[in-house]
């Protein structure tokens, strides 16, 4: 998977990517990363990549051609039409689902706006999807596309090893993952549920199991709509939430 970042903050994506995991991916070839600097494809010989808005109000605009140069730049390397992928509050909210979507592309443009936006005009040109992290607004596309390509890296073969599995993930069922313990067996008086102890793992995998739809019910409840949950566990869950006093 190839993935490339235009930015005029490089050095804070390769900064933050080549560490941990992702940087140990990229290590082995699994992911290939290359922050590209839109300003070194700007024309303008002060190294400007900003201007005023036309009709004026506040901020400046990211100009067109820089950016423009910068994805020609990376298209003219390679064979096919990448997806873009625009960093915006104004797009459609990245998940679970999405991520494990775009870990099957060959490589993807992530492209980071900065200051009130992107000329319209560029984006028009060349953006095909656009993608919000949230409903908050950042300073830059910078940390949106670090957090989204952490999330599709670790969706690709081999970049999680064996004790570091996604098949129990939060959300890969569409529920919450179940909480965890490790030693020591008592920490502040606290003692760890006694049936992780018991050696028996279809008992410890049905507690599981349970503690993943008590938790979904009492934090997101709006995850159990689509989650694939049996009549039985449905169940489960409103007979818990009654006796609990939660409804
Ligand atoms: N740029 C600024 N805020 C953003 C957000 N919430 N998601 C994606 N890109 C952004």
């Amino acid at each position: 998977m190839n993935c490339y970042v235009l930015t005029l903050f490089p050095d804070m994506i390769t900064g933050g990517l080549n560490t941990s995991i992702t940087g140990r991916a990229i290590e082995e070839g699994l992911i290939r990363l290359d922050a590209v600097n839109i300003r070194d494809y700007t024309l303008n010989k002060h190294g400007k990549t900003d201007d005023y808005p036309y009709g004026g109000g506040a901020g400046m605009v990211m100009q067109a051609q820089p950016v423009y140069d910068a994805y020609r730049s990376v298209r003219s390397r390679i064979d096919y039409d990448p997806r873009v992928i625009y960093l915006t509050p104004q797009g459609r909210v990245f998940n679970q689902t999405m991520a494990r979507e775009l870990a099957l592309e060959k490589g993807i443009v992530f492209l980071c706006g900065h200051y009130e936006g992107v000329d319209e005009r560029v984006l028009d040109e060349i953006v095909t999807d656009h993608v919000s992290i949230g409903d908050f607004v950042l300073t830059g596309g910078e940390l949106p596309a670090m957090c989204m390509i952490d999330a599709i890296s670790r969706m690709i073969p081999g970049v999680l090893h064996n004790n570091e599995s996604a098949e129990d993930d939060s959300l890969s069922d569409g529920l919450l993952e179940f909480p965890q313990y490790s030693r020591p067996e008592v920490w502040n008086g606290r003692q760890v549920p006694k049936i992780l102890l018991s050696g028996d793992h279809a008992k410890v995998d049905a507690w599981r199991r349970e503690q993943s739809l008590i938790r979904t019910a009492l934090r997101r409840p709006d995850l159990l709509e689509h989650a694939v949950i049996s009549p039985r566990e449905r169940e489960f869950i409103r007979k818990y939430l009654a006796d609990s006093g939660e409804v």
